[in-house]
């Protein structure tokens, strides 16, 4: 009913609209005066933590991309080697595990099949496992060694989208508690990121307070036979996760790259009129992440593409590129996918709205899959 959705059309507007309070959740009770990091039902000692040697990832979907993120913040902080690896995948292969790894099974529902094969084959190994969830008492909490609640409520849609934001709050609170056990990262420099999350509510709101013009930019390009997507860095994973979320709502065509991967191969697909949706990094970040974007939006442009590029607040560069900009608030590069995400959710639930579609119950999808 209307009333369910508290005022909004679909459960997915509402899940979206309910970010900034689902991200406020997430931190609630998890930091100390002196900014460490308290994790619930924990049954892994300082020193289990301290002795990890290798994390690995493994989720399914959307939550798999929370863990592509995750890797960037984890490897950067920790000095651990994080990999990433798709449930289903990990399972089956023999990866080399033992008791210094710490296997992190991220799951919003805490039943996917898949993920939950892989925790007990990582347990099997006598890996530690650490379950990121947001469903309190579900199998895959039950069967870790630990547990961070993203305590995000409800979330109804299928395609997800709160989760997606809290997985990412949470995967940042472990790679600070880890850093922070480990003595990688000093205490002012876990703090200065610790004031940047915090921020990030209001920032979403503001954010959303804007978004109108991405609806009608959707309702546009409702027609469009493919979109694309691209990022690097952190980034890429936001490029996957615009892409998937169209797939699933809308039933487009739809891909992500990492941007400097295009001149190998998919700058092919770029036709007249292709639209390119490009995934910025701010300006202010290291490492000249944003020139090289900015030289490859440039190169699509050339080809032909329509440009829809996500980006900082206040970065003029991109708009000799740019057919459309959309400005997110800015924020560290680590964080940036709790902004740049967004637009790209909002997207994919207009286009699927406008083609006339179920947004909260895309066919062919279930919002748990308990099976392999
Ligand atoms: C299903 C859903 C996806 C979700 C994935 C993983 O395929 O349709 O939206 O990302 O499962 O779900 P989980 O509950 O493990 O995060």
């Amino acid at each position: 009913s209307a009333a369910e959705k508290g005022g909004h059309e679909y459960f997915m507007l509402k899940e979206i609209a309910e970010q900034p309070q689902a991200i406020a959740d997430t931190l609630l009770g998890r930091l100390t005066d002196s900014g460490e990091i308290m994790l619930d039902e924990v049954r892994l000692s300082d020193q289990d933590l301290r002795d990890v040697d290798k994390v690995f990832i493994v989720a399914c979907g959307t939550a798999y991309h929370s863990g592509l993120v995750a890797k960037y913040a984890i490897e950067h902080w920790t000095r651990i080697p994080c990999e990433v690896e798709l449930a289903s995948e990990f399972r089956y292969r023999d990866p080399v595990l033992d008791r210094s790894t710490l296997v992190v099974a991220i799951s919003q529902s805490g039943e996917t099949m898949d993920t939950l094969m892989a925790l007990r084959h990582a347990k099997a190994q006598k890996a530690r496992v650490l379950a990121i969830c947001n469903t309190n008492g579900s199998t895959i909490p039950r069967e870790s060694d630990a547990v961070l609640y993203t305590h995000g409520g409800p979330e109804i849609a299928v395609a997800s989208t709160k989760a997606f934001l809290t997985q990412l709050v949470a995967c940042y609170l472990i790679g600070l508690h880890l850093a922070q056990v480990r003595g990688n990262l000093y205490a002012d420099e876990a703090g200065a990121i610790v004031e940047q999350l915090l921020k990030v509510p209001d920032k979403i709101r503001e954010l959303l307070a804007g978004i109108d013009p991405v609806r009608q930019l959707a309702r546009d390009l409702k027609a469009a036979p493919t979109v694309l997507f691209i990022g690097r860095h952190v980034g890429y994973p936001v490029a996957l996760e615009g892409a998937l979320k169209l797939k699933e709502l809308a039933y487009m065509h739809a891909e992500g790259f990492a941007a400097g991967e295009l001149k190998h191969g998919p700058i092919a697909l770029i036709d007249q009129g292709t639209p390119v949706v490009c995934v910025v990094p701010s300006p202010a970040g290291r490492g000249m992440l944003h020139d090289k974007i900015v030289s490859n939006i440039q190169e699509v442009r050339a080809r032909g593409a329509r440009t829809i590029v996500i980006a900082e607040e206040g970065d003029t560069a991109v708009l000799p590129y740019a057919d459309h900009v959309i400005y997110v608030p800015r924020t560290p590069t680590l964080l940036a996918p709790l902004m740049t995400t967004i637009p790209l959710q909002v997207f994919a639930c207009e286009i699927a709205a406008a083609r006339g579609h179920d947004v909260d119950q895309p066919r062919n999808l279930a919002k748990s899959v308990t099976v392999e």
